[in-house]
């Protein structure tokens, strides 16, 4: 098949578009020419069909309800890895021996402790801030405190960034649960703590017992959220870090585009939403629910359903609806909301709307249910994914700043407005 397109424009010049096929045989044709050559720009809401950079991160087939990390499959990576792993695979392409990855967990000790001037920041904040103001905030912080390693084009600076980073993230997530809860935050004696494990511990006490099944559960779900490719928070990223903004910046950003209702921030809205419904009547309420998701007139969408990419189960989704059940049945969990959320997801799903649509749940439909479970509250939903997917902007960060060849991110509009005008 030939390796180029032809584009016929309104006045009858043709253009040559190369075209490229990825590894996984995704078709891209090139237009980076073409308003130099035409005059035109593409017209492209929600940039569906635009893809700003080769990557080599993260594959996923929509239709087929796949996701690879690096060419292994979430399913393999949730059962024979752990996240610790998981992130250096992401970030630096390979998985860890035992020495790199005792290294890299070394590297991120270093930088373990937030600075105490920094957690003052929730000082100036109100007691019911959101905690995804706050990560973001702390986020930008480490800007402040680390200003040697702010340089994008010093490769050195920028690996001891990623350190800073990955190693501050837990307890500025769970510092922000103990100011809103107005609880006194304190490291765990031990440091040799799982992500999930350090958690439970720095957010309920340090004598809290983490189950091991528990601690399993949630590495498995900060697995499943690592890495997403282009997606809004990414791109987030991507699009801050192209002006040689510093990492600390552009992950700040990408919080705060996380945590949009239509993005992560789904994951809170799901169980917002399953109390709605159970506070209406429970399951004979979910009628009355789809109705309004399928009414264009109602800006209600049933939240955790539906996705830009995935036009199949999401299978993310398919793991953490397994672990569900497995988690309420371990912990002997009796949760009403998870019988109106099994029952509503059967109802969409035989549901020509749904179906015609391409509809199916989505990460965020089942993964509160599970943190409910663990009894971590609604509001910290969007900062666990934040969590998990801190690895992810990191390496598409990273990888964009590494890459020779990338441009400062600047689309282009059609412009609408007044044509010249005097006063
Ligand atoms: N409820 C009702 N209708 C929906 C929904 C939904 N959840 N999702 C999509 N649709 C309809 C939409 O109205 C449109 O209908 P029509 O063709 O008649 O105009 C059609 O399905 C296609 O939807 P779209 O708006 O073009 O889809 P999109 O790719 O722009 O948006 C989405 C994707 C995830 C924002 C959207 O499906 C949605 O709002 N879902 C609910 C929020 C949610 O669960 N977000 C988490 C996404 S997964 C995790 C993550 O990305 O962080």
């Amino acid at each position: 098949m030939s390796d180029v397109a032809k584009l016929t424009m309104p006045d009858g010049k043709e253009l040559t578009l190369p075209a490229y096929t990825g590894t996984e045989q995704e078709k891209c044709l090139d237009i980076s020419a073409l308003r130099k050559e035409t005059g035109y720009v593409t017209f492209d809401p929600g940039f569906g069909n635009t893809c700003p950079a080769k990557s080599s991160i993260t594959f996923l087939n929509g239709e087929a309800g796949i996701l690879r990390y690096r060419g292994y499959s979430i399913e393999d990576l949730c059962e024979k890895s752990d996240f610790n792993a998981v992130m250096y695979l992401v970030i630096y392409g390979e998985l860890p021996t035992e020495e790199e990855l005792a290294t890299f967990l070394e590297n991120l000790q270093k930088y373990s402790e937030v600075k105490p001037q920094l957690l003052k920041l929730y000082d100036a904040l109100p007691q019911d801030t959101h905690p995804m103001i706050m990560v973001s905030s702390m986020l930008a912080g480490l800007s402040a405190h680390y200003p040697q390693f702010t340089n994008p084009q010093n490769e050195e600076e920028v690996e001891e960034a990623i350190f800073v980073a990955l190693g501050q993230i837990l307890p500025i997530v769970a510092s922000a649960y103990c100011k809103n809860n107005d609880k006194e935050f304190k490291y765990p004696s031990d440091k040799n703590l799982s992500y999930g494990a350090g958690l439970l511990k720095m957010m309920f006490g340090d004598d809290y017992e983490v189950d091991a099944d528990v601690d399993k559960i949630l590495d498995e779900l900060l697995i499943l959220h690592a890495d997403h490719e282009f997606n809004c928070s990414t791109s987030t990223a991507r699009l801050v870090g192209s002006s040689q903004a510093n990492i600390f910046a552009s992950l700040s950003a990408a919080v705060q585009a996380l945590w949009g209702p239509l993005h992560g921030g789904a994951n809170q809205k799901v169980i917002e939403m399953l109390e709605e419904i159970a506070g209406e009547g429970g399951v004979e309420a979910i009628d009355k629910f789809l109705g309004m998701a399928k009414d264009k007139s109602n800006p209600f969408r049933l939240m955790g359903f539906g996705h830009r990419v995935y036009k199949n189960y999401d299978p993310r989704a398919k793991i953490i609806k397994k672990t569900c059940d497995k988690v309420i049945e371990k912990l002997g969990v009796e949760d009403p909301l998870l019988a109106v959320a099994q029952k509503l997801e059967a109802a969409a799903l035989q549901d020509e709307y749904f179906t015609a649509r391409k509809l199916y749940p989505n990460v965020d439909f089942y993964s509160g249910i599970v943190y409910r479970a663990l009894n971590i509250p609604t509001e910290m939903y969007t900062p666990l994914f934040a969590l998990g997917r801190l690895c992810g902007w990191i390496a598409h960060w990273r990888e964009q700043n590494l890459d020779a060849g990338a441009r400062i991110g600047r689309p282009r509009q059609l412009y609408v407005g007044p044509t010249e005008r005097s006063l």
